[in-house]
């Protein structure tokens, strides 16, 4: 599965066209930094063109997606630093409402699907541990 939801309202969202970095961590330890490419993009994967999940996978870092990417599970719940937050695409009201079925929400809480950065700004994303050790367990 992956791609995009035909069944919800998308919102807009606006590609880089300069680079930026993403650093990942989890537990407030950096896992990767990544250099994105404006160019070099990943063309497919799951979630949405651009998405922090589609860049995550593409630079080997793993965040769990229980339903491809597609708004349709909370499991991709990230949660963004409030500079990289700002530069990303609106939440749709899909997103908010998977969004409040995650644990340990927080006000800049993204699901790693939806969000796509717009890269005038460098990004810290702390992916869930909870979300880390169900994939390093299996499920
Ligand atoms: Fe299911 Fe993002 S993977 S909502």
């Amino acid at each position: 599965m992956g791609g995009e939801n035909p069944y919800i309202q998308q919102t807009d969202a606006v590609l880089p066209t300069s680079a930026f970095k993403i650093r990942f961590t989890s537990d407030g330890e950096e896992l990767k930094t990544v250099v994105v490419d404006p160019s070099a993009l990943p063309e497919r994967g799951d979630g949405r063109p651009g998405s922090l999940l589609r860049l995550a996978h593409a630079a080997g870092v793993e965040i769990d997606h229980a339903c491809g990417g597609v708004c349709a599970c909370s499991t991709c719940h990230v949660v963004l630093d409030q500079r990289g937050f700002d530069t990303t695409n609106e939440a749709s009201e899909e997103e908010e409402d998977m969004i409040d079925l995650a644990p340990g929400v927080k006000g800049t809480s993204r699901l790693a699907c939806q969000c796509v950065p717009d890269g005038t700004s460098d990004l810290v994303v702390e992916i869930p541990s909870w979300n880390r050790n169900a994939v390093q367990e299996g499920h």
